[in-house]
């Protein structure tokens, strides 16, 4: 068994208030985001002044976004590989290592890409280092605002150098729920919209569908939402995101309750309280 990077301070409580030294694992998930992010955030510019300016068809954005997805994640692992340059990549666009490999960093180097092709500022660049399969640490960046999100394995959860947890909601009319829906038009999309229902009628406060998963289970962390929930996601999409949830105090499995592996599956995020009521509905509406 491959030894695994050791973080340089012992693990924290929940009271820790500063913001532990980074291991060189996050140290370089750090400039790695943040690479992808400039590649992204000077696309997203142009995409913005080309819509204004020539109201370009649809087709012709898509290559910019395609080629800025691209570009990103090439950026992202060239600066990993200057750290760590036999560990291997499991990354959206061009990567495709096991997800058992001994040193694995996952990849999305644009999530929310139908936001970024609309001229919508909500997405994310996501980087997570495994080790033997095990969540070590994770970075999303949200380059729109400026937000960086970091975890490491028992370190807790990060918003921009300030602590942060999940909320208390312990019963779902306390509380902001968010879903996700695949690309499906089909039965998938209709067992969302059931669950959804279902949601509703428990007296939520609301539903909230922004399109870019990793901030959406961040936001999970963070405490504005009791719980998340989407049937088909792929692991670039949750591999980061959810050591930052899970070190706010949050749980993530799959929508039928099983542990979560870096798989494509069904994911349900929450504050750990919600869990339960949450499962009850989404399961019910889960073999489609
Ligand atoms: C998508 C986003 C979206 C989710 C989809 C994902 P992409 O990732 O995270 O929120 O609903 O299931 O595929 O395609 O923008 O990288
Ligand atoms: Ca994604
Ligand atoms: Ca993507």
């Amino acid at each position: 068994m491959t030894r695994c990077g050791q973080p340089n301070d012992p693990p924290i409580s929940m009271t820790n208030k500063t913001q532990p030294q980074p291991s060189s694992e996050l140290c370089a998930a750090l400039a790695a985001a943040h690479a992808g992010a400039r590649i992204l955030s000077e696309y997203f510019a142009d995409l913005a002044a080309a819509g204004i300016r020539t109201k370009q068809k649809g087709e012709q954005y898509q290559g910019i976004v395609t080629q800025a997805d691209i570009e990103a994640e090439h950026a992202i692992v060239a600066e990993i590989k200057k750290a760590f340059p036999g560990h291997q990549f499991l990354g959206e666009e061009e990567h495709s290592a096991k997800p058992d490999a001994d040193h694995l960093w996952v990849i999305d180097p644009l999530d929310g890409t139908n936001n970024f092709a609309h001229n919508i500022p909500h997405f994310a660049v996501s980087v997570a280092y495994y080790c033997n399969g095990e969540p070590q640490c994770g970075v999303v960046l949200d380059p729109s605002r400026g937000d960086t999100f970091t975890a490491e394995q028992g370190r807790g959860a990060w918003w921009n150098g300030e602590r942060v947890e999940v909320n208390q909601h312990a019963t779902l009319p306390e509380t902001m729920i968010a879903a996700g829906f695949y690309y499906d038009r089909g039965p998938m999309m209709k067992a969302t919209l059931a669950a959804i229902e279902e949601l509703f009628e428990q007296n939520i406060h609301g539903i909230r569908r922004f399109g870019t998963a990793a901030l959406d289970l961040v936001q999970v962390g963070l405490g504005r939402f009791g719980g998340y929930f989407e049937y088909k996601l792929s692991p670039w999409d949750f591999a980061a995101a959810r050591i930052f949830l899970t070190e706010a105090g949050g749980k993530i499995t799959t929508c039928k309750g099983e542990p979560l592996t870096l798989t494509t599956s069904t994911v349900l995020a929450s504050n750990s309280l919600l869990h339960q009521p949450m499962l009850e509905i989404v399961k019910k509406h889960a073999d489609f």
